[in-house]
C-alpha cells in the first residue's frame, strides 16, 4: 500500500538515504529541512527515478510556532499523512565547564524541542483521521554515555523517554510509535564519522529503518550487531574504553 511520509531534516544524511529508499519502495513523501536546495534537488532525483509524489518546504525545527503550520500544509499537498519522520537533528560536542552553553540550548532545542514540536503537530493531524504512525529519530546514545556530548546524550535520552509515553497514550487513538536508535552512521553530523565504532553507511542504515517504519515495530536498533547487545550494558562498560573512542 502507498503511504504518505513526511520527513524532517531531509536534506541530507539519513533523512536524505530515508527519502531515496521509500520513494524506491514507491510512497508518497514531503521533505523538510533549511537547506530547500538540496531538497528540491532530492525531490527531482526521486520523482525522475521512481515517479512518486515529493512535496518540499523549508522547515527550521527550532522555529517551534512553524511546525505545525509547515506539517498542515504539507499534509493538504499530499492529501494526508500516515507517518511522520521526527529526523532532524544536530550533534556537537564540548567539554564540560568551558562555560559556554549556547550549544547545550540549540541541542536540545533542536534534538528535543524540534521533534516534540513535530510529533505533537503531527499527532494533532492523526487525531483527525483516527490513525497514523509517529516515527523519532534517536540514539543509543540515549543509553550509552559519550564523553564531551553530554547534552546531545540527554537530548535522545529525553526523546526516547518522550516517545515511550506516547505510545502508550496514543495507542488508544489508532496512532503507533516507533523509536529508532542509530549506532554511528557516516553522515555530515560530525566530520570524522568513520573512526567511530561499528559504522555503517546511511543508504545501508535506510533499509532497516524503512522497514521498520513500515511495518509495526515499536523500537529498532541499527546496525543491530554489537549495539543491541552492548546497549543493556551501556552504562556499565568501561570508561576507559569509551575515553578511547570518543
Ligand atoms: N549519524 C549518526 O551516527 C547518528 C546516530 C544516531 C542518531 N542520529 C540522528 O539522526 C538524525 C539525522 O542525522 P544525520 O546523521 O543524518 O546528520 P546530517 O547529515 O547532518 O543530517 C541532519 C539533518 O537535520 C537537519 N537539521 C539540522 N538542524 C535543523 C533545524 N534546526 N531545523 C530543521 N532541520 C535541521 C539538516 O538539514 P538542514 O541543515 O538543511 O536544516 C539535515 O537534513 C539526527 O537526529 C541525529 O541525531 C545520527
Amino acid at each position: 500500500m502507498q503511504r504518505s511520509i513526511l520527513i524532517t531534516g531531509a536534506s541530507s544524511g539519513i533523512g536524505a538515504a530515508l527519502a531515496r529508499e521509500l520513494a524506491r519502495r514507491g510512497h508518497r513523501l514531503a521533505l523538510t529541512a533549511r537547506r530547500l536546495d538540496h531538497l528540491h534537488s532530492l525531490a527531482e532525483e526521486l520523482r525522475a527515478a521512481h515517479g512518486v509524489q515529493v512535496e518540499v518546504a523549508a522547515l527550521d525545527v527550532r522555529q517551534l510556532d512553524q511546525v505545525a503550520v509547515t506539517l498542515t500544509a504539507l499534509a493538504a499537498r499530499l492529501a494526508g499523512l500516515d507517518i511522520v519522520v521526527a529526523n532532524a537533528g544536530i550533534a556537537g560536542s564540548h567539554r564540560t565547564g568551558n562555560g559556554d552553553i549556547a550549544l547545550d540550548r540549540r541541542i536540545l532545542e533542536t534534538n528535543y524541542l524540534g521533534a516534540v514540536a513535530t510529533l505533537d503537530a503531527a499527532t494533532a493531524l492523526f487525531r483527525q483521521n483516527g490513525h497514523g504512525r509517529l516515527v523519532g529519530m534517536s540514539s543509543i546514545a540515549a543509553w550509552l554515555p559519550l564523553p564531551g556530548s553530554g547534552s546531545y546524550c540527554a537530548s535522545k535520552a529525553a526523546l526516547t523517554a518522550y516517545l515511550d509515553c506516547a505510545r502508550i497514550e496514543l495507542a488508544k487513538h489508532g496512532i503507533s510509535v516507533l523509536a529508532i536508535h542509530p549506532g554511528f552512521i557516516a553522515t555530515e553530523i560530525a566530520a570524522d564519522m568513520e573512526r567511530y565504532p561499528f559504522v555503517i553507511s546511511a543508504d545501508k542504515a535506510a533499509v532497516s529503518m524503512a522497514d521498520a517504519i513500515l511495518a509495526s515495530a515499536t523500537q529498532l536498533i541499527v546496525p543491530a550487531w554489537p549495539w543491541r547487545w552492548l546497549v543493556p550494558v551501556a552504562g556499565r562498560l568501561p570508561a576507559a574504553w569509551l575515553a578511547r573512542w570518543f
